[in-house]
Order: C-alpha cells, then sequence, then structure tokens
C-alpha cells in the first residue's frame, strides 16, 4: 500500500495530497462536488454519478480540464469497476440521502446505500493503486437522541417499518463492511461521519437550506412539530476540511470520524429565527403537523477528530447562513437581483 505524505503541522490548505486519479462516486452531490473543487487543481478528478441530483452544474469549475464526468450507477458493478481502473483514491458519496426522499423511496434508499457501497469496495479491492477508500457514513447511526456523541459510543436503530430509519440502517450497514474490509483485506479505509452539514451548493432538502432560500424568497418558514428539535450545524468549507484531514493523515486509516461543529447548536426554532434575523427578511414562521418519527437531540464530539488531526469548524451559524444566502442570490434563481450592503446584509430587491 502507497501512502499520502503527511507532515502533522501541515495547515488544511497545505494538504499533499497531489497527481492522484481520485474517483468520487456521487461527485456530482452537494459534498462530493464541494470536495471535488478542492481536490481538481492538483489532481485528476472522476465524478461517477447517476446525476439524479445535480450541484456540479453550477460550480466554477465544472469544465476544469482536470475534471471529468462518468453517467453511471453504481449499483452496476462491471461498469463501476471499469471507470474507476488507475484510481488512487476512491471517495464514496453516492447514496439516497435527504429525509423526504428516503421516506418516499425507502428500498431504492437500502439497495444504493447498502449495495451500493458493497459493489464499491468490491471494485475498490481491485485496484492494485489504491491509497485510501473514504467512506461516507452518518450522523444518523447515534438515532433518536445523541448528545456529545463520541465514536465508540454505541449506534441505536429505530424501529423496523418506518421508513425513515432505512436511511440510518443502510448507512450503518455500509459503514461496518467499510471497516471489515480494512480488518480482513488490510483496505486504507476511512469513514465520516458529517453532522447536519449546510451551505452553498446544496441541492437536497436540508432544513437550513430550506430556511435560507424561504427567507431569502420572502416566503413562509415551515417547522414540522414544535420546533424544539436540537441539531449541530456545520457550515460545508469545515466539512470538507475534516475530509481532506482524514484523507491525508495516515493514522486515520481503519478509523471513523464525526465531522461536525459542535458549537452551533440550536432548535430548530432558533435556527429559523436566526435566519430571518440575519438575513432581514420579513418572512413569517409557521408550525405545521410532524411528517414522522424525528431525531430529537444530535450534538456531535468532535474530540477524536481534532486530537488526532487538529480538526476545528470556524465558521459560526450567522456567517455560515449570510454565505448561504449570498450564494443562492449569486445563481439569480426565480428573477431575484439582491445585493449585500458594507454590513453584508442583504438587500433583497424585487422579491
Ligand atoms: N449533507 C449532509 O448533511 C449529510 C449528512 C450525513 C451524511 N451525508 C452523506 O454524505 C454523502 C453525500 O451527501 P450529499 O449531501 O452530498 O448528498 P447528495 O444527494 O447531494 O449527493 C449524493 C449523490 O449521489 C448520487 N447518487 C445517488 N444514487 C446513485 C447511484 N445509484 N449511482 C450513482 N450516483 C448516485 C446523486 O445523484 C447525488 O449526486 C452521502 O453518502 C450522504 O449519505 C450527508
Amino acid at each position: 500500500m502507497r501512502s499520502i505524505p503527511y507532515d502533522v503541522t501541515m495547515s488544511v490548505n497545505d494538504i499533499p495530497i497531489k497527481g492522484k486519479r481520485i474517483f468520487i462516486t456521487g461527485g456530482a452531490g452537494f459534498l462530493g462536488s464541494t470536495l471535488a473543487g478542492r481536490l481538481v487543481e492538483q489532481n485528476e478528478v472522476v465524478i461517477y454519478d447517476d446525476f439524479r441530483r445535480n450541484s456540479i452544474a453550477d460550480k466554477p469549475f465544472v469544465n476544469h480540464k482536470n475534471l471529468s464526468m462518468i453517467k453511471g450507477d453504481i449499483l452496476e458493478y462491471p461498469a463501476l469497476r471499469d471507470a474507476m481502473r488507475g484510481s488512487n483514491i476512491v471517495i464514496h458519496c453516492a447514496a439516497i440521502a435527504g429525509i423526504d426522499t428516503v421516506i418516499k423511496s425507502p428500498t431504492d434508499t437500502m439497495r444504493v446505500n447498502m449495495v451500493g457501497t458493497a459493489k464499491t469496495l468490491e471494485a475498490a479491492q481491485t485496484l492494485p493503486g489504491l491509497e485510501r477508500f473514504l467512506d461516507f457514513s452518518t450522523s444518523e447511526v447515534f438515532g433518536q437522541s445523541a448528545f456529545r456523541s463520541g465514536e465508540k459510543d454505541t449506534t441505536q436503530i429505530g424501529a423496523v417499518g418506518e421508513a425513515r430509519w432505512t436511511y440510518a440502517v443502510s448507512k450503518l450497514a455500509g459503514e461496518h463492511l467499510t471497516k471489515a474490509y480494512h480488518q480482513e483485506f488490510g483496505t486504507p479505509t476511512v469513514t465520516v461521519r458529517p453532522f447536519n452539514i449546510y451551505g452553498p451548493g446544496q441541492v437536497g432538502d436540508g432544513a437550513l437550506t430550506s430556511f435560507i432560500k424561504q427567507a431569502v424568497a420572502g416566503q413562509e418558514i415551515q417547522i414540522h412539530g414544535e420546533g424544539n428539535q436540537i441539531r449541530a450545524w456545520c457550515f460545508v468549507d469545515d466539512f470538507i476540511d475534516g475530509v481532506m484531514l482524514a484523507l491525508a493523515h495516515p493514522k486515520a486509516v481503519g478509523e471513523s470520524f464525526n465531522i461536525g461543529n459542535a458549537r452551533a447548536v440550536i432548535t430548530i426554532y432558533g435556527l429559523a429565527q436566526t435566519v430571518v434575523r440575519v438575513l432581514g427578511s420579513k418572512s413569517k414562521i409557521r408550525f405545521v403537523p410532524k411528517l414522522g418519527p424525528d431525531v430529537e437531540l444530535r450534538v456531535p464530539s468532535v474530540e477524536k477528530a481534532k486530537q488526532l488531526f487538529g480538526f476545528e469548524a470556524k465558521v459560526d451559524l450567522d456567517e455560515g447562513i449570510r454565505l448561504t444566502a449570498e450564494y443562492l442570490c449569486s445563481l439569480e434563481n426565480n428573477g431575484m437581483k439582491v445585493s449585500v450592503d458594507g454590513k453584508r446584509r442583504l438587500e433583497i430587491v424585487g422579491a
């Protein structure tokens, strides 16, 4: 096994991942495309995605000479294995994610997330030059109530028959299988567990990005239930810093890491109020019935990533909300013209 050179004194911006062929399943999605942007200047990046979601279309580097895109399904093994040939690093982001989507298609969720991860690992195992396999798990593996959850805490799975929990089950199975490849075959795997990531480029049904879109458009913000569910919100750039460190650090091999912002903790109602305040929006907040079971409390401990490779989230909630709104407005969707004054407070023109 070859390894990635790493010096513990390096900052995240100097991580020496260069000259590699990096294969990203689900690389057209929110996190995969953001990661591709970090890697594309100094590596050959191959996106493998069935494009049911597409965030990369809006990225400035979409036509970069080092980037290629293959339309394919991770469930189709021969095509997946052939596309992966010659890769040094495999980053496995492809998944059915977002609770609304999961509830609509629980069988697809199980197949893509569980069987698809098995096929991706099997294909990676055929690579003679594999240096790292990065698996994306989820904070959902900690169940309905998780406070300062550490990596060694027991995972919790909800009742069978509730479609919502198929996501956590499928991702946890993928994480177990990833670990099993490391234990049995010495595959250089690492798993990250993202805790509520938001920011520019999110294309799924993330609550915070939806609130920001509604606030920018001056539309009503809907909260399901009482709004007293508690989450910790991590801005995407911070999360990608954590992923880059996990990709490069030699001691990360065979490990799982919580990556999130343990300080940006707030109730969903508090979050909606914060979005309205930060963006100076006129949106009203309305409470509507809950759609089904939900995670009531989820706050990570990120001590392991901090101790091992110095990970620390830096972007606070107010700043992250502003940056996300600015990005959305820069896309000038919905025909809106938006300007940002010296105080970086959005003025929505013609909303
Ligand atoms: N965003 C978060 O807060 C968060 C939290 C926990 C876990 N995750 C995990 O991180 C990873 C990336 O999440 P994201 O937010 O970027 O989601 P996303 O939906 O934006 O990206 C997933 C990508 O996978 C692709 N895909 C789906 N099925 C596929 C298939 N069968 N074959 C090929 N491509 C397929 C989609 O088209 C999409 O581009 C996922 O594994 C997800 O479970 C994300």
